[in-house]
C-alpha cells in the first residue's frame, strides 16, 4: 500500500508478528495505533484486519490526524456495505472500520468509553515524533530545517519551547537538558539561555542550535550526531510533558485490553524505556512478553538510523 508520509516505521516486521493478530479467529478485532503518526505502522496492520474489524488512530498532532485522513479519502474507497456503518469520526473502508481521533493516548479509556470502542487486541505505542513533523520547518523541532521554536506535538496545548526558553528558571532549565537529553554541558548552555535571553529573545531553531554549538567543546559536531541533538530532545519532552502522559497512560491501558490482548511499546529514551519496563513488570494484569527488549537488525539500523535508539516491549493482557 502507498504510505501517506515520509516516516519509515520502526520495527515493523516485529510489530506484525508481535501484534499477535494472526492468532486471533474471531471478529471483531480491534487495535488501537495511539501514536498514529503517518500512519506507517497502522497501514501494515490495517492489511492483517478484515471489514468487520476496528482501527483506531489516535495521535496529539492534529495535523497528523488531517494528513492521514487525505490520505484515506484518496487511497481507500469506503466499503460498499452500509451495514458497516459507524458513528462519530468513524469512516468504513474496503479494508476495515478506521476511527481517527485527535487525542493523547493517555485518554483511551475514556475514548472508548465515550465512543463505544470496543476492548483491544492490540495497541501499539510508537513514542517521540515523527520525521514529518522533524522536517515541517513551522514546528520548530528540528536544527536542521529550523523554523519558530514551538515543538508542541499539539499547538492549542501548553506553552511552545520559544515561551519556555523565555521564562524558566536557569537549574530547572539545566535539569531539563541534563535529564532528559543526558547532556554534559547542561549546565553551560542553560546560563548561556539565559544570558542570551537577557538581551534578544530565542525565537528560532537555527538560534538554538547555534547558541548550543557554541557552548559544547568540538562544536556543532560531537562524535557522529549534532551537538544540538541532546538539547532539542531535552525540549521537546518537556515542552510536552511526554513523560508524563506515558506514566499515566501505562497504568490505564491493560484496562483497555481484551483478555489476551498485547501492549507494545517502542521507546526511544533510557527514562522512557525504563518507564515501560517496570509499569510492565508491576501490573498485576499484564503478563511481560519479552523479558529482554526488542531491538532493530544490524540491517534495519544501517537502512534508518532512527532504529538504533529504538526499542520494544510487549506484554499481555491476563484473562
Ligand atoms: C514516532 S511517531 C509515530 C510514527 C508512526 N508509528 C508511523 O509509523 O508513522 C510518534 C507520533 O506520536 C505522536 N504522539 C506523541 N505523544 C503522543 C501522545 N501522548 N498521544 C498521542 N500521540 C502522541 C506524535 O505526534 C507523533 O505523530
Amino acid at each position: 500500500m502507498v504510505s501517506p508520509t515520509v516516516h519509515i516505521p520502526v520495527l515493523l516486521q516485529e510489530v506484525l508478528h508481535w501484534s499477535g493478530l494472526d492468532r486471533l479467529t474471531t471478529h471483531p478485532r480491534t487495535v488501537v495505533d495511539g501514536t498514529l503518526g503517518g500512519g506507517g505502522h497502522a497501514w501494515h496492520l490495517v492489511e492483517m484486519l478484515s471489514p468487520e474489524d476496528f482501527l483506531i488512530g489516535i495521535d496529539r498532532d492534529g495535523g497528523a490526524i488531517d494528513r492521514v485522513t487525505q490520505f484515506l479519502d484518496t487511497h481507500l474507497p469506503p466499503a460498499p456495505d452500509p451495514t458497516l456503518t459507524t458513528s462519530g469520526n468513524g469512516t468504513n473502508r474496503s479494508t476495515c472500520r478506521i476511527r481517527l481521533i485527535h487525542s493523547s493516548y493517555r485518554e483511551l479509556p475514556q475514548l472508548m468509553y465515550e465512543q463505544d470502542i470496543p476492548k483491544a487486541d492490540c495497541i501499539l505505542l510508537d513514542l517521540g515524533l515523527s520525521s514529518d513533523q522533524l522536517e515541517d520547518r513551522q514546528r520548530g523541532f528540528s536544527f536542521r530545517t529550523g523554523g519558530e521554536l514551538d515543538m508542541r506535538f499539539c499547538t492549542d496545548e501548553g506553552i511552545s519551547a520559544r515561551d519556555l526558553l523565555a521564562k524558566i528558571d536557569e537549574k530547572e532549565l539545566a535539569d531539563i537538558i541534563y535529564q532528559f537529553g543526558e547532556e554534559r554541558f547542561s549546565r553551560r548552555i542553560a546560563r548561556a539561555i539565559v544570558e542570551r535571553r537577557k538581551l534578544d529573545p530565542i525565537e528560532t531553531a537555527e538560534q538554538l542550535a547555534d547558541l548550543v554549538h557554541r557552548c559544547v567543546p568540538g562544536g556543532k559536531v560531537h562524535g557522529r550526531i549534532d551537538s544540538a541533538t541532546r538539547t532539542f530532545q531535552a525540549l521537546r519532552i518537556a515542552v510536552n510533558h511526554e513523560l508524563d502522559h506515558l506514566t499515566k497512560a501505562i497504568e490505564k491501558l491493560p484496562d483497555c485490553l481484551a483478555p489476551g490482548g498485547r501492549l507494545l511499546v517502542i521507546s526511544f529514551h533510557s527514562l522512557e524505556d525504563r518507564i515501560v519496563k517496570h509499569s510492565m513488570r508491576d501490573s498485576n494484569k499484564l503478563t511481560v512478553l519479552t523479558k529482554k527488549p526488542i531491538l532493530a537488525s544490524e540491517f534495519e539500523m544501517n537502512q534508518n538510523s532512527r532504529s538504533r535508539s529504538a526499542k520494544m516491549r510487549v506484554a499481555e493482557r491476563l484473562a
